[in-house]
């Protein structure tokens, strides 16, 4: 059974969501929901759920689940958004136990429990979730940028989260805690090996040098012949050397605080504090230069 397939693509977080659907049962999932917010104001809303919901509503589609790649580091999920107005559940991939157990100690998490509890399914590598009569989702464990990323696979269809971007961007990052250059390379490779003409759907585009539109989708072929980082011939080791120093380069992404506090939550705004306001915390790290006696007091 081929899926339909709808992107919507935010330009605020250069982020892709795909409505992804069984023509005949029209059961349907959300991949990677975003929910906007704006860290300078601190001001939340749910445009990007609502168009999502929309195209579900126009074309008659029941969503049984909200899929997310990853814990996101870049957005905020709109999962439990999605959840609340369809009923739909939220997975994500099991590892995700790790990557709480690395932030919750970070953002003193202490209502997360760490054992993933949070999501309604932890996906295993290789579990398959049926959706609607015979649509197959095929979960693939694909870690290195973070420890608990996957790709669904839908028929001729991957949806590869962070792990590759368009051939002529490269790959995702691999230094954020519990990442790791050489995991993402064995991964990526992994993926490669599904068949060529497989269309690989992208989790984020930032454009590249010499194109002037956003893209999000390439095939296995394309990726294998032109990738950036990636492509055939290129070793482990010089993969790795490359990701590497091109990660030291790298800032940490805009969002990165709020949105990781919230989506190790499974989209979970933190808890309200005893005036009924809830706020998004940032460790502060003093520079060697000044000490907490001088700026802490
Ligand atoms: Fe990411």
């Amino acid at each position: 059974m081929s899926p339909e397939i709808r992107a919507f693509f935010d330009e605020a977080t250069n982020t892709v969501t795909y409505l992804v659907w069984c023509p005949d049962s029209r059961h349907a999932v959300v991949i990677d929901p975003v929910l906007d917010y704006d860290h300078a104001s601190g001001k939340v809303s749910t445009h990007s759920v609502d168009r999502v919901l929309a195209a579900a509503e126009d074309e008659g589609l029941t969503i049984d689940w909200a899929l997310e790649t990853h814990v996101h580091a870049d957005h905020l999920s709109g999962a439990p958004l999605i959840k609340a107005r369809t009923g739909a559940g939220i997975a994500i991939g099991e590892h995700v136990k790790e990557v709480q157990k690395i932030f919750r100690p970070v953002f003193m998490a202490d209502d997360l429990k760490g054992d993933g509890a949070d999501f309604d399914r932890l996906l295993k590598d290789g579990e398959t979730i049926t959706i609607g009569n015979d649509m197959d989702i095929k979960v693939m464990h694909v870690p290195g940028h973070t420890p608990a990323d996957v790709t669904y696979v839908i028929g001729d269809n991957a949806f590869v989260g962070d792990t590759m971007f368009m051939p002529d961007y490269g790959t995702a990052r691999a230094d954020f805690p519990g990442g790791d250059a050489r995991t993402l390379y064995r991964s990526i490779r992994k993926i490669l090996e599904l068949p060529p003409e497989t269309t690989l759907y992208m989790c984020h585009d930032y454009k590249a040098p010499g194109r002037d539109e956003y893209a999000w989708t390439t095939t296995v072929a394309e990726q294998r012949a032109n990738n950036l980082h990636v492509h055939d011939g290129i070793s482990e080791d010089e993969f790795v050397e490359m990701r590497e120093a091109r990660d030291a380069t790298l800032k940490a992404p805009a969002l990165i605080m709020p949105s990781i506090q919230t989506n190790m939550r499974a989209g979970r705004l933190p808890p309200a504090e005893t005036n009924g306001v809830r706020y998004m915390k940032v460790p502060i790290e003093l520079p060697h230069t000044a000490g907490e006696d001088e700026l802490a007091r």
